[in-house]
This record gives structure tokens, C-alpha cells and sequence, in this order.
């Protein structure tokens, strides 16, 4: 986290090597992330780019095909003048320190090549991304060690960045968290979960923590529930495969979903630190009341996207997606935080695919005035109040408040105080990791999840899990739509209802 520093220093010397340098993600994401690095002057010359994967490159054809995937990325979000999207002086700077490595990942000659090309940039300090599949991530790290790669010394780090999804139940992301942990320290794993790069998701502590107000309501006696969403009106595009076998649930919720929770529900840790804030995030995910398998199927409901409007496709028709596939591409779940602060306040979670609005929101009910004393009001006619955090793509906060509209008449009417990132901030073009890339770079873990963040997620879930391999039934919505009519009945019978999407 770039942490209010008047002025950021560029990172320290680094080769900085991609595992996977033609998959999705360098292009997509880290590519363009480093390059806005560069421009910012949050890295410098000392950065080298290594790519490696299986493919025959040469360096010169690898670095114009990473200069391509800028270009790429910033016209599809609507940049047009390729000199405006690329700096042609900077980056003949960036060019001359890509290179690449032709190699197998489970060979060792590939990690002989790295160990030689850590030599010849002469940095020292080393950083793996593993941007692969997830197949390979203990194999990859296993190699490192094996070759000495990630051994430190106090003038030079060695660190790894290993993407989602990290495992997919309790049991396999504890043996990897085994395995990364038998080849080197908590302190070189830089576990990445893409929202904590976002602004707004940074931006619910600093709220909470540097506003005094919050604090004071910020608890059972005063909150009614909270409502988390993820809605996304995308499908499944490519990822058919990988998705069929994920599903929403361990796709979204023990990772990002856990995450923005956390950020509501932890208590305020004792400085802006990486354990302390890790620790805290922990404690609180960690509370997560284990489900039994009833409860968890009572608390849960799962859903996949039948064809909707437009003539989308429905999920069974989408390609390398099983066309008997009961994977969900929707969930909603209730959950309970068993500590002093929330016991009694449910938080409702909802994620969902091919839904009407791309909205991700955390909603936060106060309860509602003990009594109406105006005139002809009845209590259940004063609607609660929703402290609303947007996170995208309406980044901002916005509270409802009951007015009395202006007349004769005591009529009550919904207001809103709101501030909006766009009214306040001038935001350079970002993919949200750029502040992860650094912090990497810099050391600093913060934003980074540790060993007992990912497991308890985890654990929070896997009752889920094992309750939907024996039963259950999957619903449906069709795409275009709010979500399953289901999970407006899982808030139904507690007398509450979601915030509309949009
Ligand atoms: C990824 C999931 O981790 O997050 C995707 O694998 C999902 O399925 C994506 O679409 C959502 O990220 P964002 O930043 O668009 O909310």
C-alpha cells in the first residue's frame, strides 16, 4: 500500500521474472501494470523483465509482443493515439532490459537459465511470478529451491508471487502452503488476491480507521446486517474449463468475497503493518461460525445462468462447459461472525455471473429507529438506513437518509449523502496491480494474503462444499436477470431483501 508518503520512492533493483509469459495475465494485467510503473517513476532502470515459457521467442520478438498487449489493453478501454498509450523514449529504456527464457518448467535447465540470467543482470534481488497454471505452482517453487534461487542474503531478496486460485478446498491449500513454506520463509510468499489492489477495497480501512464516527456505530447494537455483492454481467467467456470444474463459490468467495468481509468486520489492528492488519483479517474470517452440513444447505444457494435475453447463451451451451454441468455460476450465502462485535448480524454474500449490472457494493443496514413519532408515520413505514460502499465500478460511498420533502405535508423521502472517487480524485489509468507489483518490489505484505488468511477462507467455506457434493439442488436464472428467485427467499425468511443491482 502506498502509504501516505508525500513522496514515493522508485523500487529497488529487481529481475523480475514471469512464469507463464504468454497466458492471459501479463497480458492483460501485468504487463500493462508494469508499464504505468514506469511511467509513474514507482520503478526505474534497475527493473528487468524475464519472461519464460515453453515457446521459442527470441528477446526482441518477446518484448514487441508485450508491447503489443499494452496497446491492446488500453485500446479496448478506449484509448485510440498508440504514442499516448506508449511512450516511445520510455520504452526503448523498458526494451533493452526484456529478455526471455525458452524453457520447460519442470526441467532444470530452466532454472540453471534463470540462475545465469539473475547473474548477468547483476541485481541481486529476484522475484518469480508465477502468472501459470495452478498446476504448477508447487512444482515451480519445489525447482526454485532445489536450484538455490531462493536463498537471501541481506543484499539480496528473493521472493514469490503466486496468483489464484490457491487450492481448491482446505486440504489442498494446505499442502501447498506446506510445500511453499518447506523451500522458504512467510516473508518471501506474496500470496495475491487482485481486490486488495483496489483503491476502493484500500480505501474501507482508511475509512473506518481515520474517521473517528464509524467507530462508534460500527457494531451489533446498531447494524442490522450487511450485504455483500460481487454481480458480473460477463459469462464465462474462455475459462469454460477451469470454470466448470471451480464454480462460484471457490471462484469468488473464500478469496474476494472474504476479503471486502474482512475489511468491514475486523477490528482495528494496532498499526498499518503487514501482521498486524493480517492478523486482525484473520482473527475475523476465522470467526466464521462452522456450518454443519444441514446449515450450510439451509444457509446456501447455488444457481447457474439458463439463456436470457439478447439470445445469450445459457451456461450448459457454453463452449468446454459439460452440457450437464450442475456447476454454479451463482451463490448466495448467509454467514455469521461469532465475536462480541457482529454476534446477531448476519452478513449476506451474493456473486454471480451474466447478472443485469456489474456491481460490486457493500451495503451496511443500521436497524431502524426505535419509534415514529411524527405524526401518521408508522414505524415499519421508515425505511432502515444503507451506508453503501461502491467498489466498481460506482467507486465511492453513499448513505441513505429519510428527509422530510419540503411542503405542508410531513411526507418522508429517501435522500442520499454520497461521495464519488470521479468528484474528488483525478485517477491515472490503473489495472489495480500496479501497488501490488510495488509492494512486492518494496516488501511490504500487506496487501498480501499469509498462510492462516488463505486456510481460513478456506475452512469458512468447506462446509459449503462437502454439504453440495451430497445434495442439494442447483437453481437457475436466466441470463440478463437479478439472480435466482431462491436467494431473495434466503433473505426473505429473515424479513430483509437485497439491495437492487445497479
Ligand atoms: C477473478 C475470477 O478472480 O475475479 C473471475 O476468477 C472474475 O471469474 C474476476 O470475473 C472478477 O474480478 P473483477 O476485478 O472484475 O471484479
Amino acid at each position: 500500500m502506498i502509504r501516505g508518503k508525500s513522496k514515493v520512492d522508485a523500487a529497488p533493483a529487481t529481475t523480475l521474472f514471469l512464469f507463464g509469459a504468454h497466458g492471459d495475465l501479463v497480458k492483460r494485467l501485468l504487463m500493462p501494470a508494469l508499464y504505468n510503473l514506469r511511467r509513474d517513476g514507482l520503478v526505474d532502470n534497475g527493473l528487468h523483465i524475464v519472461g519464460v515459457d515453453h515457446n521459442e521467442v527470441s528477446d526482441a520478438d518477446f518484448a514487441a509482443k508485450l508491447k503489443n498487449f499494452i496497446i491492446e489493453q488500453a485500446k479496448i478501454k478506449g484509448s485510440e493515439d498508440e504514442d499516448q498509450i506508449i511512450d516511445p523514449a520510455l520504452w526503448e529504456k523498458l526494451t533493452k532490459r526484456i529478455s526471455y527464457i525458452t524453457g520447460d518448467f519442470t526441467d532444470p535447465a530452466t532454472y540453471k537459465a534463470v540462475e545465469e540470467r539473475i547473474a548477468k543482470t547483476g541485481t541481486g534481488n529476484a522475484m518469480f511470478y508465477l502468472a501459470t497454471s495452478p498446476r504448477f505452482f508447487s512444482e515451480v517453487t519445489e525447482r526454485l529451491g532445489e536450484a538455490g534461487l531462493l536463498k537471501e542474503t541481506p543484499e539480496a531478496f528473493r521472493r514469490v508471487v503466486i496468483e489464484k486460485p490457491f487450492g481448491s478446498d482446505l486440504a489442498t491449500a494446505q499442502a501447498l502452503n506446506a510445500c511453499l513454506l518447506g523451500v522458504m520463509k512467510e516473508t518471501q510468499i506474496y500470496r495475491i488476491d487482485h481486490y486488495l489492489g483496489k483503491e476502493t477495497v484500500q480505501n474501507i480501512l482508511i475509512s473506518r480507521f481515520s474517521n473517528g464516527i464509524f467507530e462508534a456505530f460500527w457494531n451489533n447494537h446498531y447494524i442490522d446486517h450487511v450485504q455483500i455483492t460481487a454481480a458480473e454481467t460477463v459469462g464465462v467467456e474462455t475459462r469454460g474449463s477451469f470454470y466448470d470444474s471451480t464454480g462460484a463459490l471457490r471462484d469468488m468467495v473464500p478469496n474476494h468475497l472474504f476479503q471486502l468481509l474482512a475489511m468491514v468486520a475486523m477490528e482495528p489492528p494496532a498499526a498499518f503493518g503487514a501482521d498486524a492488519v493480517r492478523g486482525e483479517k484473520a482473527k475475523v474470517v476465522g470467526a466464521i461460525r462452522p456450518y454443519s452440513k444441514a446449515d450450510a444447505l439451509k444457509n446456501s444457494v447455488r444457481a447457474q445462468y439458463t439463456s436470457g435475453e439478447g439470445g445469450k447463451p445459457g451456461y450448459r451451451e457454453e463452449p468446454k462447459v459439460d452440457p450437464e454441468s450442475k456447476t454454479e455460476t451463482y451463490v448466495a450465502l448467509k454467514v455469521l461472525i461469532d465475536n462480541w462485535r457482529w454476534v446477531g448480524v448476519p452478513f449476506y454474500l451474493r456473486t454471480g455471473k451474466r447478472l443485469s449490472h456489474r456491481d460490486t457494493e457493500i451495503a451496511i443496514c443500521f436497524k431502524q429507529a426505535p419509534y415514529a413519532q411524527f405524526r401518521d408515520t408508522e414505524i415499519d413505514r421508515l425505511k432502515p438506513n444503507y451506508l453503501k460502499i461502491g467498489i466498481q465500478p460506482n467507486e465511492g460511498m453513499w448513505f441513505d437518509l429519510q428527509a422530510k420533502r419540503p411542503g405542508p405535508a410531513l411526507i418522508m423521502e429517501n435522500v442520499e449523502l454520497g461521495f464519488a472517487y470521479k468528484d474528488f480524485f483525478q485517477m491515472t489509468p490503473s489495472t489495480g496491480y500496479e501497488t501490488l507489483l510495488y509492494d512486492c518490489m518494496t516488501g511490504d505484505q500487506t496487501l498480501f494474503q499469509r498462510a492462516d488468511n488463505i486456510e481460513n477462507g478456506w475452512r469458512a467455506v468447506q462446509p459449503f462444499l462437502d454439504a453440495w457434493k451430497e445434495g442439494g439442488s442447483v437453481a437457475t436464472y436466466a441470463a440478463g436477470e437479478e439472480g435466482p428467485e431462491e436467494a431473495d427467499e434466503l433473505l426473505a425468511r429473515d424479513g430483509r431483501s437485497w439491495q437492487p443491482l445497479g
